[in-house]
């Protein structure tokens, strides 16, 4: 051991490390899809990972709420900036918590201690010397009378010759831009041509800054190749000045003087943000100093994760305003970069209906089979394409078949043969040791993989465990063992448990929900850490009734895209005629039965006013037969009649669900039988 190893393995005992873990703040201009939640997901995967490590982890985001995206899709909605961020934030701050992202501060720029945080920054900046103001020709659309900064304004790259380039940046070959630099531009709100008007503004003086940028990508050496070598290209074809504030109303007030009525370009903004949110973080908890340990620390690691657009304002821009405070900041430690998600081959686009949005797929299926298949495929040296049969085969086989199979298996035999009590090993032969080892051998290849940020391949080491686990009961065989050598049933059992555990803990940060069942299964109690997964459970130890984890999809591809077109129409306005072709009557339920062979169903006889009509409902788990007899209820009576068990259901009955109880919808106070509901 080298003395500096020594030192590592000491430190790591007597103290805890801290860990910042950021993502990429969302534009809130509309809910993220599947592509968008990438960084964010990845990140949480390792705010979990570190978590369980015993590090000291605060995991921040938020939402970026200024410039050009949000403005334009404001004036597509014909509402203020603030009402759409407002009403996003709230949505997307939600979805995040149903997507179980494990945020210690998920916050917006438009939080007053961001926005005072980035005021001051910029005084700062100015006061030691990196700021100064130039007259420039400037894009400018005398039909909308404004200037076109940013996603104002698009036209064809003058480096790579994409089309859709925008003012700052040119999304294929990801340059920064200047908006004057577009060939054939035109006004991203109106279509006409620009004409160019002379302003003044205020400049962040970036090229003083290339040789210390140099020297820390340089010397970086987490930096992936993806984001080192981008920027090192960047910086040999020579920094420019970037103009920090714009003519928009929607922003940060710039502070400088003579700077009213300007604001501060989103991304100055934006990148500032991971700093303001650990303040604002730690100002909740009544620490006010708190946030330094983690940005002045040279101890403490601070994680990005971003898709590749990001790249230059993350090792470039931000390390290059931190620098320029002259405070010591600490610079990125690593900048985990994604490539795009694809959909069959083609970017997302609502419009074209391409792509999953996050909340659709919530409403789809539960969020550990999107977690794991996103994961799974997570794009890390390449574009990765989704499809609907690469769902399927990640869910259904390895979910559900792999890893679901095997703990199910385990447990239940556990449950049968042993009164659910870890059975007492005793001579384990040497399968029984082989396996035994491979548990510490593959957790440790997970740790590996995770502490390198190999998402993918911690996935897979953890998913090829159970695989392990599989093919050992399959050659143990305890259901015949246990007729015929109970001890080595026993073994076999004592040993496919302690892989369970592992399982219930390494996977942990991928699948929480499942991985928090697995450990109440198993009836370990509170919080567990990364070195619990090869301690073994003590024999005798009790555990819970085995119940299955993950459910196969039983469709095609074609059946869950027509599942999520479903989803999307509920969305889509319909005129107030075609709702009333729908025929609503108030009925009475006549009689009430059970549908023999059948969980949910029942067959109901209902008056819909002069005529009796059948309808076959899932509501078997919710109302006894008796309860619904005599009730008045909404019944849709234009239905085409559908045979469900061999029963044809002829009307259809009003209820709401919320995923955990049925309630029928009836009218609230007396009312005649067959009466129209409109
Ligand atoms: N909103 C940007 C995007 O979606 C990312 C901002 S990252 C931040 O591309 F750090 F600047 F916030
Ligand atoms: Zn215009």
């Amino acid at each position: 051991m080298r003395f500096h190893e020594y030192f590592l393995v000491v430190r790591g005992c007597v103290e805890l490390g801290k860990v910042l873990v950021t993502a990429a703040w969302p534009y809130i201009n509309h809910v993220p899809h599947l592509g968008n939640l990438l960084p964010i997901l990845s990140a949480d995967v390792i705010a979990r990972y570190y978590r369980l490590k015993g590090e000291e982890v605060v995991f921040v985001s938020g939402s970026d709420e200024h410039g050009t995206p949000i403005e334009i899709e404001a004036i597509r909605q014909n509402i203020s900036p603030r009402e759409l961020t407002d009403r996003n934030h709230k949505i997307v701050s939600e979805l995040f918590r149903k997507w179980a992202i494990s945020f210690d501060n998920y916050t917006r720029t438009e939080s007053p201690v961001h926005k005072d945080f980035v005021k001051e920054v910029f005084l700062k900046i100015e006061r030691n010397g990196y700021i100064f103001t130039k007259e420039d020709e400037l894009p400018y659309c005398q039909k909308c009378n404004r200037f076109l900064p940013d996603r104002f304004v698009e036209g064809k790259c003058p480096y790579c010759g994409y089309e859709r380039a925008r003012g700052d940046q040119c999304e294929q070959c990801g340059r920064l831009l200047e908006p004057t630099r577009l060939i054939d531009s035109r006004c991203a709100i109106c279509g006409s041509t620009p004409i160019v008007k002379t302003v003044k503004h205020w400049y962040f003086d970036m090229p003083r800054f290339t040789d210390k940028l140099l020297a820390y990508i340089e010397g970086n050496r987490q930096l992936p190749d993806n984001a080192r070598n981008f920027s090192i290209n960047l910086l040999k074809e020579g920094l420019k000045p970037r103009p920090i504030t714009r003519d928009n109303r929607w922003g940060i007030p710039a502070p400088f003087s003579g700077a009213e009525g300007k604001t501060i370009y989103v991304w100055f903004d934006a990148v500032l943000g991971y700093v303001s949110a650990t303040i604002e973080y730690f100002k909740r908890l009544g620490k006010e100093d708190g946030w330094k340990e983690y940005w002045f620390n040279k101890d403490t690691k601070t994680l990005y994760f971003i898709g590749k657009d990001n790249i230059p304002f993350h090792t470039l821009i931000f390390p290059a305003l931190l620098m320029a405070t002259h405070e010591d900041y600490n610079l990125p430690w690593n900048v985990c970069t994604n490539e795009w998600l694809i959909f069959g081959g083609q970017k997302s686009s609502k419009s074209r209906r391409i792509g999953v949005w996050i909340d659709e797929a919530l409403e789809m299926f539960p969020v550990d089979y999107w977690r794991y298949t996103l994961i799974a495929i997570r794009p890390e040296t390449k574009d990765s394409d989704f499809t609907w049969k690469i769902f399927i085969e990640k869910v259904n086989s390895e979910l559900n078949d792999t890893l679901g199979n095997f703990i199910h298996r385990a447990l239940k035999f556990i449950n049968v043969y042993f009164n659910s009590s870890i059975p007492e090993p005793k001579d384990l032969d040497d399968l029984d040791r082989k396996v035994l080892d491979a548990i510490k051998e593959k957790v440790k290849s997970i740790d590996d993989a995770l502490s390198s940020f190999q998402l993918q391949m911690a996935l897979r080491e953890a998913v090829d465990l159970s695989r392990i686990g599989n093919r050992y009961l399959n050659e143990k065989r305890p259901w015949e063992a246990i007729k015929t050598n109970p001890q080595a049933a026993a073994n076999t059992l004592y040993v496919s448990a302690q892989i369970v555990k592992a399982l219930s803990i390494v996977l942990d940060p991928f699948i929480p929900i499942s991985a928090q069942k697995m450990r109440s299964m198993l009836n370990i109690q509170g919080a567990v850490l990364w070195d619990d997964a090869c301690k073994p459970l003590p024999p005798g130890h009790k555990i819970s009734e085995a119940e299955p984890l993950f459910s196969k999809i039983e469709g095609s591809e074609e059946d869950l895209q027509n599942m999520l077109d479903k989803i999307r129409s509920m969305e889509e306005k319909i005129s107030i005629e075609d709702f009333s072709r729908i025929n609503m009557r108030v009925g009475r339920i006549v009689r009430a039965e059970e549908i023999p062979k059948s969980q949910n169903l029942l067959k109901l006889t209902i008056d819909v006013g002069g005529t009796l009509k059948t309808a076959v409902a899932g509501i078997a788990k919710y109302y006894r037969c008796e309860e619904l007899e005599g009730k008045y209820v909404v019944v849709v009576t234009n239905l085409e009649p559908k045979k469900i068990f061999g029963i044809e259901s002829e009307v259809m009955i009003l209820a709401a669900e919320d995923g955990r109880s049925v309630a029928l919808v009836v009218p609230d106070k007396p009312i005649s039988v067959g009466s129209r509901v409109r």
